[in-house]
């Protein structure tokens, strides 16, 4: 059966790889070699998937700028769920990139009918004051709350113009009861992705979304929409006679005169060359031997430009003719960790996930209950190893307890050999979560003097 991708509803993924085929997710190991010092969840595979990866690992390795954006629907406790979406952010602008934190709170209180204050103090008290104890800096972020930020809102509305209900209705199962106020949600999200690129703010740059693989459905619709928005769209195409490759910019409905501009910018990087028909339509020869051909709806260009080289001229083209010019925003998957009782990670099992903000010595309780991959006996479990797969401590170990590489491997080697067995490994590990959670929350603790730097204004309740 296909499954379905639902962001509202916890579901679980069986078969990570399905994704590939089903959505047209690309593998992350295509880009991995790419990336100049890669994340622990990227090396591990925590992270499988992306689109369009490749304008990001370009920017990082060409120290160009661009954002980390992502959003956090303030409902509850931030969890080890959380932490990871947390961790990359803060590693990405560690990496250079401006990182933008939106706090869903349109979603809140759309879908999970949460008041205003509520979201606001959710917000703030679980996943800001988090967000900064792990690291991040007031240099190069940006944190806002969707129903406070205009731009995001006009935004969302104009997202709304290119969305219609039978879109709605494919991607998420909309229905005649589905709420206004969740449709817009939606456009909401789709805004706060695309907004770093609006002028205001950061500008047309690449930006990255790292994301669970429930929210690809979002990714997608919006990649869709920033299509629909630009002006223009580059297209490769192959020459009929000849079978040579040129590169093709169709305006949809530009105004008249932007293709012309980005032909004159064409000839103004790539030499003078000779100019092609004055009436708007012709050829041009560039020095460096581009060659140009400019019809009512679209340039055609030949010869020796790169994609990158092109997407600039374009852009800039666009931009002075008053359009968004919107990156296509890049997205990546990590996968979920499962719960401490087996079966999936979900807040309304307490068992099943520790907080950030929860007291250490019920984490260690947690942790000595968790359902491991253990033998029914010590003895039959020196003999034939634990089972390291189908265990929770171990993943929390692989997601978020061993740093280090070696160290986890030990752990794999140890438990499948026997030589460690569950209750000694469980307590290795609560003592790891005991110790990270006291320091993450004496950080926390310091993070309410930092809320002004990042212009945020919030007394504590
Ligand atoms: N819908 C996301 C969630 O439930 C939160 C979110 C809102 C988001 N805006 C976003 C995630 C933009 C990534 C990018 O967790
Ligand atoms: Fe899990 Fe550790 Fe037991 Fe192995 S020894 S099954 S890793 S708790």
């Amino acid at each position: 059966m296909a499954q379905k991708l639902d962001p509202w509803k916890s579901s679980e993924i069986s078969d990570y790889s399905k994704l590939f085929e089903e959505f047209g997710i690309s593998p992350f190991s295509d880009v991995l070699d790419e990336i100049p010092c890669p994340h622990k969840y990227m090396r591990r595979g925590l992270i499988f998937g992306h689109r369009g990866y490749e304008k990001i690992t370009d920017a990082m390795k060409r120290r160009q700028p661009f954002v980390v954006l992502d959003g956090f629907m303030p409902t509850g406790k931030a969890h080890f769920g959380h932490k990871m979406v947390m961790d990359q952010i803060v590693w990405y602008q560690q990496q250079g990139a401006v990182a933008v934190v939106g706090m869903a709170d349109r979603e809140a209180h759309a879908v999970r009918e949460l008041t205003w204050e509520e979201c606001k103090r959710i917000g703030v008290e679980e996943y800001i004051i988090s967000l900064i104890a792990l690291g991040l800096q007031p240099e190069n972020a940006r944190l806002y709350f969707q129903s406070e930020c205009q731009p995001v809102k006009d935004l969302a509305f104009e997202i709304g113009t290119k969305v219609n209900f039978s879109d709605m209705a494919a991607i998420y199962g909309f229905s005649g009861e589905t709420h206004l106020a969740h449709m817009i949600s939606v456009l909401t999200q789709g805004a706060d992705i695309l907004h770093s690129q609006l002028s205001v703010y950061e500008g047309p740059v690449p930006v990255v979304v790292p994301v669970g693989a429930d929210q690809d459905p979002h990714i997608r619709l919006t990649r869709d929409v920033a299509s629909k928005m630009n002006m223009f769209l580059i297209e490769r195409r192959a020459d009929q006679k000849t079978g040579l490759p040129y590169w093709s910019v169709r305006g949809k409905g530009a105004p008249e005169g932007a293709l012309k501009t980005i032909e004159q910018n064409i000839r103004g990087v790539f030499g003078g060359g000779v100019g092609g028909g004055g009436g708007g339509t012709g050829s041009g020869v560039g020095g460096a031997g581009v060659l140009t051909k400019l019809s009512k709806e679209h340039l055609d260009i030949f010869g020796d430009i790169s994609e990158n080289e092109l997407e600039e001229i374009v852009k800039n083209a666009e931009l002075a003719h008053g359009g968004y010019a919107f990156i296509m925003p890049a997205s990546t998957y990590h996968r979920f960790m499962s719960g401490l009782t087996g079966g999936k990670m979900s807040s309304s099992i307490p068992d099943s996930n520790i907080a950030l903000s929860e007291d250490p010595k019920s984490a260690v309780k947690k942790i000595m209950k968790a359902k491991t991959g253990g033998c029914e006996s010590a003895e039959e479990q020196r003999k034939n190893g634990g089972d390291f797969d189908k265990c929770s401590v171990y993943e929390l170990y692989f997601f978020h307890l061993a740093d280090d590489d070696e160290e986890l491997l030990q752990i794999r080697v140890d438990c499948s050999s026997g030589n460690i067995l569950c209750g000694e490994c469980k307590k290795k590990a609560a003592g790891k979560m005991e110790a990270f959670l006291i320091d993450h929350q004496k950080k926390r603790e310091e993070a309410y003097d930092k809320l002004p730097l990042f212009g945020i204004d919030y007394r504590r309740k």
